[in-house]
């Protein structure tokens, strides 16, 4: 039986390692010690609110340190998670005058339809290597703001008058947005990377600065481009991680190349140094229930999938996926995207102007360990023209697989 999938719950997907409790399962139980009021709860430490809803929940990089911070409705909470979730901090974010049609700075004069609007925290992002916590907003165009991660009262950096390559999160309290903190080059510069669902004409999904300026601006960084029809798209992000050398993002979007345009779940990666997005990649992840299996070894990723009838909690080992995307790119590139039998298995989607090619298949095709980059890092590294005879360079190579 296969399930449709209508949405993926946030808390509920994450990655994990066989036998191995990691940062996500402890937050996890993080997020039902705080919202759990059970009789048993009592015993753990607790923190509640009455008047706000919690919406993200980040922890300190140093474990030994503990703070807990919490993104809410108009609220920000630092909490000491070693002394019992004590209330260290509280800051107030709004509401504030805003509309969704004005840009920032919003003022009486430039937005007279303003109103008092209640800020969602839509982004809640650790930069370790900073040390600060980086905010984003439904207000103001879902500009950000970095903090201390001593004390999220101070505000190191805020974009006041932003261009509108610095408007990071959706604008709407319903449309969803996920993110990822990435050092590169071993720490020597960092980014964020960005999924965000469709509200205006802003890429699904972008690169932006965070220790170079324009800071938050996906400027000279990349960005998934939709040549058109993004709208139809609507993409809904669930997710985003990195994972060795891949950010991955899963979403659900419309299958525009479908008869029935219905709404699918796919997983996406793209090599995490790559500035021009020629490595992301989509493939569907379909949720079915009844499955078995077991006892491998590896990292797999959750999910649960519901339809009108029926859910299913699916496990995807992440080495398959890998695999799985690596097939794609490789049908995409040297195979002009057609299975052995001539069907046509995996095209450029986003009505980007190319097709798949038929590429001589560079050998040092590794399925493991440093063979990562695969196929398409060698030809990029070994001739550039020909990579661009099916990714243009101006508007990137977005493969999918059917
Ligand atoms: C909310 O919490 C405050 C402080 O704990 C309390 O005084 C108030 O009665 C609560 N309100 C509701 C509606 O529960
Ligand atoms: C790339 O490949 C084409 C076609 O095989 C060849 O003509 C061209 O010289 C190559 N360019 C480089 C930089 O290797």
């Amino acid at each position: 039986m296969w399930f449709k999938v209508l949405e993926i719950h946030r808390s509920t997907t994450f990655a994990m390692p066989h036998g191995k409790v990691l940062t996500s399962s402890r937050l996890f139980l993080l997020l039902l010690l705080l919202l759990a009021s059970s009789a048993r709860g009592r015993s753990y430490p607790r923190f509640s609110r009455n008047d706000t809803e919690f919406q993200h929940l980040a922890l300190h990089p140093d474990p030994s340190v503990g703070t807990v911070y919490l993104g809410a409705v108009d609220r920000l909470f630092q909490l000491a998670g070693a002394d019992g979730l004590r209330l260290q901090l509280e800051e107030a974010t709004g509401p504030v005058s805003d509309s969704k049609d004005c840009l920032p700075p919003v003022t009486e004069a430039n937005c007279p339809h303003a109103r008092r609007t209640s800020n969602h925290n839509k982004l809640l992002l650790v930069d370790p290597a900073a040390l600060e916590l980086i905010t984003c907003g439904s207000i103001h165009q879902g500009t950000c703001q970095k903090r201390s991660l001593a004390s999220i009262a101070t505000v190191r950096f805020s974009t006041e008058r932003p261009v509108d390559t610095q408007y990071v999160a959706a604008n709407d309290p319903a449309v969803s947005t996920v993110g990822l903190v990435v050092a590169l080059r071993g720490g020597e510069r960092t980014v964020m990377y960005v999924g965000r669902g469709y509200t205006a004409s802003h890429p699904p999904i972008s690169t932006r600065h965070l220790s170079a300026e324009p800071v938050f601006s996906y400027e000279e960084t990349a960005k998934l481009a939709v040549a058109g029809r993004l709208s139809e798209y609507d993409h809904h992000f669930v997710m985003a991680f990195a994972r060795r050398a891949y950010a991955y993002f899963l979403f659900y979007r419309r299958d525009i190349k479908s008869a029935t345009r219905e709404y699918r779940t796919f997983a996406a990666r793209v090599c995490l140094d790559d500035a021009s997005y020629y490595s992301y990649v989509e493939v569907p992840l379909v949720g079915r229930g009844g499955g078995g299996g077991g006892g491998r070894e590896g990292e797999d990723l959750l999910g649960v999938f519901s339809g009108p009838d029926a859910s299913a909690l699916c496990v995807f080992p992440l080495d398959e996926l890998d695999r799985r995307i690596d097939a794609t790119r490789d049908l995409c590139y040297t195979q002009g995207g057609r299975a052995e039998g001539g069907a046509e298995v995996a095209y450029i989607e986003y009505e980007v102007k190319s097709s798949c090619a038929n590429l001589p298949v560079v050998r040092t095709r590794g399925r493991k360990g440093n063979g990562e980059m695969g196929v398409l890092k060698e030809l990029l590294h070994n001739n550039q023209s020909r990579i661009h005879s099916c990714c243009p360079a101006s508007s990137g190579c977005y493969i999918m697989s059917t």
